[in-house]
């Protein structure tokens, strides 16, 4: 029998617990042993709780005890976290994590504390939700060179901007609805900002270089400027806007960024609704795949971390190979990056906006005292001085 710990009763965690309990002949099967939750840490209590007499409150208790070999990280954040998923993997024990402020931050030293100590530190769940996607990166596509990827990344923010635009919804009663769901961040100005894409892109893109890519020098940009307005001038346009995080390498340059970008019916990712994300990588021999799924909940996200748990079983006292290295990738600034872009201003302001961004395509759509327009493929630099110039509303990045 292989003893399992759970740090953190809250939604993953629980779920953890719910995915061993009711499949528990399939993942036994796999795992090629029986699966045992020994522990639950917890701050509070759970009175009624069928697994009640499992909480504990010292985590000495787990990461002292021998017998667990899998201890699965759901309680988030850096602190206690941190400390906690070292201690386990220096004392030989397997970690999964949901985590994924811990994987960005501290990723390359976790996995090597992990393989000196003859285990793993394993985060599936900590990308996309329940999309298989890490493993994907590690195992499946380990004969390409990947070159790209795009990805919606965000359930909490895919599901506002869906709702806001099917529905006409409100920003801030979505979010409370998505709070309500377990989809949000305890914070959720970690969603709604871009902070947690940021970090997911930062993953995905360590993985496809094999070195480390750190979340804090991602451009990012969150969605709390779009406005049902803006939905307005995207129907007009036959297009929608998605928070997508994005990375490429192209002549030894690396770029990473997150914002939100108006894409058109035939880009892959314009079905991505809801609480789901996608993620389209691109490699040099298979060109592009896609992945997706639900990207945040309980049930999909703990199936992500139980599929780990059953690879840590498989794998107890061996080195499940992950390369990403310690030395950090150079990102380029996005200020030369060129693209069109989407632009509103006040109505009164419409010669002037011609005249400084010259040759415009305006958008026809029934939002009174405005003039709104796309503009030519300019970079990011010169746009930022024209829309200066000008002074503009707001302004949405256009998606090839
Ligand atoms: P959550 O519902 O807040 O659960 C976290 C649990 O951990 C809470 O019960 C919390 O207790 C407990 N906890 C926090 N610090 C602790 C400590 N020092 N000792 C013991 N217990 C502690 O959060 P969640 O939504 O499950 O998310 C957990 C992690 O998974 C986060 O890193 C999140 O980003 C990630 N994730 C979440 C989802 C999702 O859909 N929710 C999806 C993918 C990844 P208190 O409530 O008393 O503080
Ligand atoms: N808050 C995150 C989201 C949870 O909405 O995508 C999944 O990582």
């Amino acid at each position: 029998m292989i003893q399992v710990a759970v740090l953190g009763y809250g939604t993953v965690g629980s779920g953890v617990v719910e995915v061993i309990e009711k499949n528990k002949e399939e993942i036994n099967k796999k795992s090629g042993e029986e699966l045992n939750i020994k522990y639950i840490l917890d701050l509070r209590d759970f009175p009624g709780d069928p697994y009640e007499n499992k909480i504990v409150h010292d985590v000495n208790e787990v990461l002292e005890d021998p017998e667990v070999a899998i201890v699965c990280e759901t309680m988030g954040g850096l602190g206690a976290a941190y400390e906690f998923t070292r201690r386990a993997l220096l004392s030989g024990k397997s970690v999964c994590t949901s985590n994924k402020e811990l994987v960005a931050a501290h990723g390359p030293e976790l996995i090597r504390i992990a393989h000196d100590n003859k285990c793993n530190y394993l985060f599936e769940a900590s990308v996309g939700g329940g999309i298989p996607i890490i493993r994907p990166l590690n195992y499946s596509l380990t004969a390409e060179k990947i070159d790209a990827i795009t990805g919606i990344l965000n359930g909490t923010t895919n599901y506002i901007l869906s709702k806001m635009e099917k529905e006409g919804a409100d920003f801030a009663d979505v979010l409370a609805l998505a709070q309500e769901k377990g989809y949000a961040e305890k914070n959720p100005a970690a969603d709604v900002e871009g902070h947690d894409a940021c970090r997911k892109i930062a993953i995905l893109s360590s993985l496809m270089s094999g070195k480390n890519v750190r979340s804090e020098e991602i451009y990012t940009e969150g969605i709390t400027k779009i406005t049902a307005a803006d939905f307005v001038y995207a129907h007009a346009m036959g297009k929608t806007i998605k928070l997508l995080a994005k990375s490429m390498e192209q002549e030894g340059r690396f770029y990473a960024m997150v914002a939100p970008f108006l894409i058109s019916r035939e880009h892959p990712l314009y079905m991505v609704n809801g609480v789901f994300n996608a993620v389209c990588v691109h490699g040099n021999m298979l060109g592009d795949s896609m992945y997706y799924g639900r990207g945040a909940g309980k049930l999909p996200t703990a199936s992500a971390v139980v599929s780990d748990v059953v690879d840590c079983a498989r794998h107890i006292g061996k080195v499940i190979m992950c390369f990403w290295d310690a030395q950090n990738v150079e990102l380029t600034g996005i200020d030369e990056a060129k693209r069109s872009f989407f632009v509103r201003v006040d109505a009164k302001k419409e010669r002037e906006a011609i005249e400084t961004f010259k040759s415009v395509r305006v958008i026809e759509a029934d939002v009174p005292g405005e003039f709104a327009f796309v503009t030519d493929v300019m970079s990011e630099k010169e746009f930022n001085r024209k829309a200066g110039e000008v002074g503009i509303i707001s302004r949405v990045r256009m998606e090839e």
